[in-house]
């Protein structure tokens, strides 16, 4: 159930409850596409790294080691050892990046597997099933993820038949969810909104979505190739038209400074992979700006990552030492990077709740847009 506390212009504070905790919103998905963080983080990690919610992958999770694997060791909380909320993506963007051969139909998509080539039919009925036997908190709908630039006649059929998917879905999760022995009998579905960047398909399908009921409506297909202002102006289009008593998830979005705009335009949810892939690679997120660890600068400096901040590798190790493990190819670099910047992530929304509850959001948002985007 979301509770909205607070608004400042569209920017909304608010609660989700669900039945593996409460979610203080906006909030920040930490990414664990196969049941992991990548660069080594665990689930007790996440804990200290202020993580509320956990992601994972329907796509990933059936290739290996198989959704029936992961039911019989108690579905991903038992599985990962993760407690708190955990969503799952329902493999509709995942079989359009990752595999090949697709062939798409009215009743789901066909594909080879990335892994070994193997060929997988996946549709909405299908993707409640994998979702289901992960157990997760909550499930998204099966959807098509068009890249931009896109075909406006294509974007229209494609966005009707997302519809027509997401009916199937919620039909096939409520017997599912009604089915003896569900891991997770309360498991919710969020709807995702399509039509790349055409006001009037993104509107229409947002109308016809909100009438089947979901716990939660995500924006998709952005972040795709089309420009910031493009995606900021869907969610202008878009937003008026979400209910008010669900929360707004944007799917893969993104930069501390995409996250700032977009909650000023009433998204409550993000996920993406921007902080731990950055991190991977050398790239900082600080409170000064962006670094980038593998610069000779910081070969003897003695300082921590970001002087201000309080996360696991900033309390204990250098820059110089830091970077040594990285150009060593030591995992401890990685692993103490992808700390710092999951914690980054998850601080700057504790802040920007703490800003909305405060009635100072958009004061923070001059304050700060200007440094994130900064690289030092
Ligand atoms: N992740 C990022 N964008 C999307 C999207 O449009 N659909 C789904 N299912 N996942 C996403
Ligand atoms: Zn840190």
């Amino acid at each position: 159930m979301y509770t909205l506390i607070k608004q400042e212009g569209r920017a909304r504070r608010g609660t989700f409850t669900t039945p593996h905790g409460t979610i203080q919103m906006p909030a920040f998905m930490n990414v664990g596409t196969a049941a992991a963080i990548k660069g080594g983080v665990s689930s007790l990690d996440l804990k200290e790294l202020r993580c509320q919610v956990e992601l994972c992958n329907t796509y990933h999770l059936h290739l290996r080691p198989g959704d029936d694997v992961v039911r019989a060791l108690g579905g991903l909380h038992g599985f990962m050892n993760w407690e708190g909320p955990i969503l799952t993506d329902s493999g509709g963007f995942q079989v359009f990046s990752l595999s090949s051969l697709r062939k798409i139909r009215e009743e789901g998509v066909e594909f080879r597997s990335h892994l070994d080539g193997k060929r997988i039919f996946m549709g909405p009925e299908e993707s409640m099933k994998i979702q289901s036997n992960l157990g997760s908190t909550i499930a998204m709908a099966f959807d098509e993820c068009i890249e931009n630039p896109a075909e406006y006649d294509y974007t229209k059929r494609s966005t009707e038949r997302t519809a027509r998917w997401l009916r199937r879905c919620r039909q096939e999760l409520d017997r599912l969810n009604a089915l003896e022995g569900t891991l997770n009998p309360r498991q919710m579905l969020f709807g995702i909104n399509q039509g790349s960047t055409y006001d009037d398909l993104r509107i229409e399908h947002m109308k016809v979505i909100r009438e089947i009921p979901c716990e939660g409506y995500a924006i998709g297909g952005l972040a795709v190739g089309e420009s910031a202002g493009e995606m900021y102006h869907v969610i202008e289009q878009v937003e008026p038209f979400m209910p008010k008593d669900r929360p707004r998830y944007l799917m893969g979005v993104g930069t501390p400074a995409n996250i700032l705009e977009s909650v000023r335009r009433g998204v409550d949810l993000f996920d993406c992979v921007m902080p731990s892939r950055n991190a991977r690679h050398g790239h900082v997120f600080t409170w000064e700006g962006i670094r980038n660890l593998n610069n000779e600068k910081y070969k003897l400096d003695p300082l921590p990552l970001d002087e201000s901040c309080q996360c696991p590798c900033c309390r204990g190790f250098s820059r110089a030492y830091l970077r040594h493990l990285l150009r060593a190819g030591e995992m401890l670099g990685m692993r103490l990077l992808v700390m710092h910047n999951l914690y980054f992530y998850n601080s700057l929304l504790e802040q920007i709740r703490r800003a909305l509850d405060e009635g100072r959001y958009e004061e923070y948002c001059r304050r700060w847009l200007p440094v994130l985007s900064t690289r030092i």
